[in-house]
Formats: C-alpha cells, structure tokens, sequence
C-alpha cells in the first residue's frame, strides 16, 4: 500500500480524494498496488467528510512520517506551498502539484532539488487543467524542437468570453458562474488580467525552449478592457476574440511570449474552443501542428491530471530522473511591442481618420468593415508599435489593436 497526503482539501485536493476513491481499481490495475490517503492537511475540519479522520493541521505530522511517500500540494498561493513543498522533497518524499504559481515561480529550484534526492517533483495539473500538455511534451514530442506555442490556458476568462458572446451576459454574471462553478482563482484578478495564462505559457515554454522566463518579463493583457462591441467586432474580422497565451521561437533563437486578447481566424481550430475549454496548439518540428484539448479546470478533470502524476511517481520509484531547466536569459526575449505579425485594427471614425487616410499610411492594409462609428483594417508584417507610430502620424490616439491568430 502507497501512503500519500493531500495538502489542501479544497476544489482540487477533494477532487483529488474523490477520483482515488472512484477509480482505485482502475488506478491498482497501474500501479499493481493500492493508495491510501494518510492524512488530508487543512486549516478547517471537515467533520461531515468520510476523511474527518485523516484532517491534520501540523504539516511536521506528514514530513516525519516515514510511511508517506508522496505528497500531493493542492494548496494554492506560493509562500506556504513552496515552503511545504521544499521541506518534503528535501525529506526524500515526491510531490505532485496543481499550483502553476509555484512551479512558474520556483519550478527551476524545486526540479533540481527533487533530482538530487532521486525524487519527482511532477506538475501536470498546472497547465490545461485536465489535458495531458505537459507529459506529451515530455515524452511523446521528445523528437521535435518546437517552434512555437498557442494556447487557451485560462478557463475562466473563456468561460466568460463565451457567456458574454453567445448568452449576452455581463462580464460580472459571467465570472460569478465561473466561481460558482469552481474554475476561477479565489482572486480572480489573476484570471481576469491574465496572470494565471501567463504563469501557464511560461511553463509551457520552459518545457518547450528549456529555459523558465519569469512571469514580469512577459508582455501580459487580460480581459478586463474586453466589452461587448469588441467581441462583435471580432466576428467582423472573421474571427473569435480568445485570450491567447503564445511563445515562439523567432529569428536568431529570441522568444517572443505574450498574453493578450486576440482575434482568433474562423479557420484556426483555437476559434471554436469554447466555455471552460483549454486548447493547446503546438507547432512541432516533425509532426506539424498538433492541437491538444480539454477541460482546463474544474475538480475532477483538474484532480484526473494530478493523478496522472501520482500514478507516474510510483511507478518510477526512487531514483528515477528529474527533469530540470534553465532561467531565462533576459536578452533571449524579443520586444513583444516590435514584432511584426498580422494585426486587427480598430479606428473610430474622425475628421483624422478616414479609410482613404488610413489607407494611405499602410499600404497593404484590408478594410474588413466599417460602421457609422468607425471602421475596421487587417494589416499583415507590422508591429503594434509601428501602428501606433502611423496612427499618431495622422493625429489617431484613440484605437484598438488586436493581434490576428490565422
Ligand atoms: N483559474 C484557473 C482557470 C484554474 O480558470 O483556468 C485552472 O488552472
């Protein structure tokens, strides 16, 4: 029997218990063995739960316990999280994680620090929520550099895109359905401004270009400026607004990484993911494009990903080999704001700006719409901050600039 403890039991750690619970004859089948929960740490009592017996409140009751093998930190926030984590792997015990802040802040650290125990620290559950990204990375793309990452990694904000678009609801309806239904953060400021993307994507790349960027490096957009006529006019460009998490190698090995609201092409599969979907579409050196999708949160596809990991650690046993990488170099990234790509223009009619003006400055620019109140252009190999140069040329201060996934 393989004893674990869950740390946290709140959407994810319950879900944790719950799908061990469900499916442990399926999970004996993989492992050849059986898993008890030992201990459940949280700072509540759960006295109505079937694990009321198990609930500690001193972490030093898990880390001083030779029996628990494995650790699985569902916890949230960093400082706590990171400190537990430390302390178990430094005691020779696994850990398997949902928490994309900590690996996104600490991952570097904690990865060595399981290597040199001859432990995993293993984070599946942090990207996509229930979709296998990070162990297709791993393993099953291990032939192929990857060129580039275009990702939905954020359920709560597609949740609330798609509500506002197809059910007319308000931004604030939308995002109270999102919490109620388990998806958002418990600050979900950090959905809505795009960190948690963010945090996600600079996983996502470490695996990718094997080196971590720290999340205040990355050029970072939510939702928040998001309205209603934005997304109406994104069908006029031909596309869905999404909120893209991207990171691609560019000329002479930079990295672009950025998250921003963008408009996704009609004909690009990442258009039609829709609700609390995540999709992941990886552009791989020898298979092409692939495009991996799912539920990217909630309880039980978010504890299905971290019992992946809990399957994968006992069966790899002690002394199996960590994966690690470098911190990025600042100078490997490029300047989001200079790189030339396909962009969606958005121009409020004025004396200032008209099409014939418009036209003039971009050359190769597309009208794709106009309305009484302004008028809509696709233009192609430019940066946003050339377009601002042009639009400001012309006396233009008041505009929106999308970038055009194809
Ligand atoms: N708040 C996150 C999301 C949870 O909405 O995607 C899963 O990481």
């Amino acid at each position: 029997m393989k004893n674990i403890a869950i740390l946290g039991f709140g959407t994810v750690g319950s879900g944790v218990a719950d799908v061990l619970a469900a499916s442990c004859n399926k999970i004996c089948r993989e492992i050849h063995d059986t898993v008890n929960v030992k201990y459940i740490l949280d700072l509540r009592d759960f006295p109505e739960s079937k694990y009321a017996d198990r609930v500690v409140h001193d972490f030093d009751i898990i880390l001083n316990d030779p029996e628990i093998e494995l650790v699985c930190e569902t916890m949230g926030g960093t400082k706590v999280a990171f400190d537990y984590t430390l302390r178990a792997l430094n005691a020779g015990k696994s850990v398997v994680t949902s928490n994309k802040e900590v690996v996104a802040a600490y991952g570097k650290l904690l990865c060595d620090v399981a290597r040199e125990k001859g432990v995993r620290y293993l984070y599946e559950a942090s990207v996509g929520g229930g979709i296998p990204i990070i162990r297709t990375m791993k393993t099953s793309l291990g032939a192929n550099e990857i060129y580039g990452i275009d990702g939905i990694l954020n359920g709560t904000t597609n949740y609330i895109l798609t509500h506002m678009k197809e059910d007319g609801a308000s931004f604030e309806e939308a995002l109270a359905q999102a919490q109620k239904n388990g998806y958002a953060e418990l600050n979900p400021k950090a959905d809505v401004e795009g960190d948690d993307a963010c945090r996600k994507i600079c996983i996502l790349a470490a695996l990718a270009f094997g080196a971590m960027i720290p999340q205040s490096l990355v050029s970072c957009e939510g939702i928040s400026s998001v309205t209603l006529d934005t997304i109406e006019r994104a069908e006029k460009f031909g596309g869905s607004i999404k909120l893209i998490a991207s990171a691609r190698r560019m000329k002479g090995e930079k990295v672009d990484i950025s998250v921003a609201p963008c408009v996704v092409a009609h004909d690009n599969p990442l258009s039609g993911v829709s609700d609390v979907f995540n999709a992941i579409m990886l552009h791989a050196q020898h298979l092409g494009d692939v495009m991996m999708y799912g539920k990217g949160a909630g309880k039980l596809p978010t504890a299905s990903a971290v019992l992946s990991d809990i399957i994968e650690a006992i069966k790899a046993g002690k002394g199996s080999e960590q994966e690690t990488w470098n911190i990025a170099d600042p100078g490997m990234l490029s300047d989001n704001d200079k790189v030339s790509d396909t962009y969606c223009v958005y121009v409020p009619t004025s004396f200032a700006a008209s099409e014939e003006k418009v036209l003039a400055l971009f050359g190769k620019a597309e009208i794709k719409f106009s309305e009484g109140s302004g008028f809509g252009f696709i233009v192609e190999n430019i940066s946003r901050s050339k377009i601002r140069k042009n639009l400001h040329s012309i006396d233009v201060k008041d505009f929106s600039v999308f970038r055009y996934v194809k």
